[in-house]
């Protein structure tokens, strides 16, 4: 489903070099965890993916379903179903959350040749996946994150993500800032989302986060390259050893 062959990107603000020859490779329905030291590119990665104008491609490809994305929009990537949760959500003030996922989810549906949802199939989809997740729907009323708190920031990012039904899912420290009940919540929320013709990958700093969401690949990203890819066993490893040895052993 995803490629990435030899990505090289840089911030096009001052050419700094941040993807330095990234592969990887990650098959429909897989749940692929990325992990790494602070500062190794996950983040950059992630919005090399979906496209933000920041970044320049200097070499390589991104293939997704065997074709190049990298002269599409970020709008032409969303309609072709690859959402991203960021590490950080932005703040829309002004849009009730309620409104946003309206928009949202009928823009997707146009993607997809679908026709509009009607305003009682849409409060009802939106109910029942908001309960799911445990979002109040008082928060829904609210303009989109303002003034959440770092872990409902996070359940609405999986809320949009239940909604949208995307087909590549990237989850940026998903885990970052939620209680423990919250964690179960969230990753009962992606799992729900789990299925064959679906690919995830997950960036995450904890082995917590992927004793809930088992993933089927374990990426290490250092210095704009993955250094090492194994199994859920290499998270476990890394947990109890650090980086270290893989840095050394890649060195
Ligand atoms: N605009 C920028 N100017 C200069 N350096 C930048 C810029 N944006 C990112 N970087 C650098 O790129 C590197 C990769 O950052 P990135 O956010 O992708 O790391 P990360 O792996 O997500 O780290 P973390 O685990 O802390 O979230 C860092 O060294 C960062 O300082
Ligand atoms: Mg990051």
């Amino acid at each position: 489903m995803l490629e990435i062959r030899n990505l090289h990107a840089r911030i096009a603000e001052d050419g700094t070099e941040i993807i330095r020859g990234l592969n990887l490779t990650v098959k429909a329905g897989e749940v692929a965890a990325i992990m790494g030291p602070n500062g190794s590119g996950k983040s950059t990665l992630s919005y090399v993916l979906s496209g933000r104008e920041d970044y320049e491609v200097t070499e390589g490809d991104i293939l997704y379903n065997g074709e190049s994305i990298l002269e599409l929009d970020p709008a032409e990537r969303a309609a072709k179903g690859l959402f991203l949760a960021f590490q950080y959500p932005v703040e829309i003030p002004g849009v009730a959350t309620m409104q946003f996922l309206k928009v949202a989810m009928n823009e997707q549906r146009k993607a997809r040749g679908e026709a509009e949802l009607s305003t009682p199939d849409f409060m009802r989809k939106v109910k029942e996946a908001a309960s799911a997740l445990k979002v109040e729907p008082e928060m829904l009323r609210r303009p989109l994150n303002v003034g959440f708190s770092g872990g409902e920031k996070k359940r609405v990012e999986i809320l949009q993500m239940a909604l949208l039904e995307p087909k590549l899912c990237v989850l940026d420290e998903t885990d970052s800032g939620l209680d423990i009940d919250a964690l179960r919540v969230v990753s009962d929320g992606v799992n729900a989302l789990r299925s064959p013709d679906r690919a995830m990958i997950v960036i995450t700093h904890y082995q917590r986060l992927l004793d809930h969401i088992q993933p089927d690949s374990v990426h290490v990203l250092y210095k704009g390259q993955v250094i090492k890819s194994g199994d859920a066993e290499l998270a476990k490893e890394l947990e109890a050893n650090g980086y270290e040895d893989v840095i050394k052993s890649a060195a």
